[in-house]
This record gives structure tokens, C-alpha cells and sequence, in this order.
């Protein structure tokens, strides 16, 4: 695909994956992805935002053409999937300077071995001038990795955020059109790479609103012309209570767990808590994600296994881990036939968590009486838990 206009002067270039299926070899790509760079010719001087993926540097390469002078390339973020085709372009640009902050440099001798000549770094405020365009510089740390930061375009009041505000959304459009199937795709995004982060994106937000954003372009997904959009959905993803609702996931290997996860649901259905349930066989670890958001408890269900918990239900439990969602109580529901350390094993998987563990219902063989009474109880806490703290 050619460059695409923004303005007279800003471009959206970069690449369409529309097979993307997979992103860190962890996160599933429903809808694929876009690495997004943008160009923005001033009046003296040319600059490249953020590049691509290694494998895709030749389609930006002919983007970019045979007869442009580029004075400089920013690299707001050093991850491979903006900064791969950065040695490609310093090699067709030879008198191009690489320009980041002072960890981004770091990062990126570390991670493509650029040399060190070929850098200017920059400040957090500091001002780069392209003649009749100014471009701010503004860090925005751990959105997501230490050096990640900020652009602001003053004129057109354009704010370049790589990956903060993207979405996971191969589309030929440049702005967003459909903003629903983009707020499935923000929130996926900020579950996976952003969640773990609440307290300084808070800051970051707060940072980046004191200037007026007409635009925000981000490095994946489409362009968002309506800023309060998305950041009105971070506010709300990351500030709002829990929510009164209770995520499962769980795995099942002869079905007495799984009777035990349709028991617990029934039962908090019934007393008017919403669930989400996840079979971490089958499940897309996106959509679990998406709903660690704003749950307000996790239970996670898992048999015992070789003395401990199915190894599926302990990866979902250390993702959850990673993710630091905000939910404020968890517990664990399971079956097990001759022993073993499985509720001790997944607590120990929590540490980042800031939850109430709520007492877990742990089975001998099929769940009897006294398992759905303990069930029928940890159903009745959640709950008034949720009513307790108000959430909604
Ligand atoms: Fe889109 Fe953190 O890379």
C-alpha cells in the first residue's frame, strides 16, 4: 500500500498485516495489526516517525521512495515491531540521525547493534524544529517499556503515542470509522500491554492532556480523530471500581471440575452477579484478558495433576499475575483424586495480586453435598462482597 495523506504535510506509512495472527508469541491477533509510521515534511527538514517489523522494511522503504532527503528518524519506542527496519533506513539515509531519548538509545545499540554515531537523543520537553512544524518531545514511561515516549505535532495538534491508545486492527482505513470494533480492539490491547501499568499511565494521561490533542495517531491500529474516545476508555479501564462481575477460567479433564464451574455459575447468576467463563483449552487468552479489566473477582478452576494444578490452569493463573488486573478477591475450584499441593501452588502464583483470597472448594473425586454447599457459600461471599464494595 502507498503512503497514505493525513494532511498536506503528515503521512501515514508503514505496513497492513492482515495475517498477523499471533504478536509477542503470546497475544492472538483476531483482526490482525498495523506497524504505523508516519512522515511529516516541514518547510526545512523531514522526519520518520517509528518504522517496522524487520521482514516488512522493504514496503516502507518504497513508500518512503527514491527521492526523498530524510533528515531524521524518531524511534519513540524501541520494540523490534517499530524499530526492526531502523538499520535498513540508516543505511539507505546515511546522513539521517536516529533521534530518542537516552534509555532508547540504550535499547536500541542492545537490540540492532545500531552505532553510536548515528544517534542525537532528546529531553523530555525538548523541541525539534522542522522549519514551518514543531515537533515537542514528551516522555511517557512504561506505556509500555522504560523509554517509551510521546511526539506532539504543535500546529496540527497531532499526538504521536506508538503503542499507548493502539489497537490490534489491520484496516485500509486511516481514521477510526467503526468505533465499537475499535474498543474491542483498544481494550485487548491495553489488557496485554498496558493493564500492568494503571498507576503511571494514569500519570502519563494527565501528562499528555495538558496540551490540546485534535488527533491522536498511534503506531497500531487506525487514527483516532476523536481523542476522547480512547482516552475517556483508559480512564475508565483503569480508574472505575471493579466491576460486579466474576471471571472463570478453568480446565476440566474428566468433568468434575467443570460440574463444579456450571454449579458456581448458576449460583452467583442467581444472585446477581454476572460471569464470564473461560475453558483455557479453547479459550482466546485475548478475550480472558479483555474481561480481567474489570472484573472484581477470579476463580480459577483447575484439577489436580501430577500433585498439582492442570498446567494450562497454571499458565492462566501467572498470566493473570502478569496482567495485574484490579479484581479484589480470587479463589480456586477443583477436584483432585489422591492429594496434592494445588491451591498452595497457584497461591504462590499471585504474588502481584492484590486480592482477598476467598476460601477455595477443592473436591475428592466427583463434587458431592458438602462441595456444592461450600460452593453454594463461596457464591454467597462474592457477591456480598461486591454489594459491600459498591460495585456495579
Ligand atoms: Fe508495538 Fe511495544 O511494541
Amino acid at each position: 500500500m502507498d503512503a497514505r495523506k493525513m494532511t498536506d504535510q503528515v503521512s501515514l506509512l508503514g505496513f497492513v498485516d492482515w495475517d498477523a495472527r499471533l504478536f509477542d508469541s503470546l497475544i492472538p491477533l483476531p483482526d490482525g495489526t498495523s506497524y504505523n509510521a508516519y512522515l511529516i515534511k516541514g518547510s526545512e527538514k523531514t522526519v520518520l516517525i517509528d518504522s517496522v517489523e524487520q521482514e516488512f522494511g522493504s514496503e516502507l522503504l518504497a513508500q518512503l521512495g527514491d527521492n526523498l532527503k530524510l533528515d531524521y528518524i524518531v524511534s519513540l519506542h524501541a520494540e523490534q515491531d517499530h524499530s526492526g527496519a531502523i538499520p535498513v533506513l540508516l543505511a539507505k539515509y546515511p546522513k539521517a540521525k536516529l533521534v530518542t531519548n537516552p534509555k532508547g538509545k540504550e535499547l536500541l545499540m542492545d537490540l540492532l547493534e545500531i552505532d553510536e554515531t548515528r544517534f542525537m537523543t532528546v529531553q523530555d520537553g525538548e523541541i525539534l524544529s522542522l522549519g514551518d512544524k514543531t515537533l515537542e518531545f514528551i516522555y511517557t514511561p512504561w506505556v509500555h517499556w522504560p523509554e517509551t515516549m510521546s511526539l506532539y505535532l504543535k500546529e496540527d495538534k497531532i499526538l504521536f503515542s506508538c503503542d499507548f491508545f493502539g489497537s490490534h486492527i489491520a484496516t485500509t482505513d486511516v481514521y477510526v470509522t467503526d468505533e465499537g470494533r475499535v474498543y474491542e480492539a483498544a481494550k485487548r490491547y491495553y489488557a496485554e500491554i498496558m493493564m500492568p501499568f494503571r498507576a503511571i499511565i494514569v500519570k502519563n494521561i494527565e501528562k499528555l492532556l495538558t496540551r490540546e490533542i485534535a488527533m491522536i495517531a498511534p503506531s497500531h491500529g487506525p487514527v483516532f480523530q476523536n481523542p476522547d474516545f480512547i482516552i475517556d476508555a483508559y480512564k475508565d479501564w483503569i480508574s472505575s471500581p471493579p466491576q460486579n462481575k466474576v471471571v472463570i477460567p478453568f480446565i476440566s479433564m474428566h468433568g468434575s471440575t467443570k460440574l463444579m464451574v456450571d454449579y458456581l455459575v448458576k449460583s452467583l447468576v442467581n444472585k446477581g452477579v454476572s460471569v464470564v467463563q473461560y475453558n483455557l483449552a479453547i479459550t482466546d487468552i485475548g478475550k480472558l484478558a479483555i474481561d480481567l479489566v474489570d472484573a472484581g473477582t477470579i476463580v480459577v478452576g483447575t484439577p489436580t495433576v501430577l500433585a498439582g494444578p492442570h498446567p494450562i490452569a497454571a499458565y492462566g493463573t501467572l498470566l493473570a499475575n502478569a496482567l495485574k488486573p484490579k479484581a479484589k478477591f480470587i479463589s480456586i475450584i477443583g477436584s483432585y483424586s489422591w492429594g496434592g499441593k494445588t491451591v498452595e501452588m497457584l497461591a504462590s502464583m499471585i504474588p502481584n495480586l492484590k486480592v482477598e483470597v476467598l476460601t477455595p472448594v477443592i473436591a475428592k473425586g466427583l463434587p458431592r453435598e458438602k462441595d456444592y454447599a461450600a460452593l453454594e457459600q463461596l457464591a454467597t461471599d462474592i457477591a456480598n462482597k461486591h454489594k459491600e464494595l459498591g460495585f456495579k
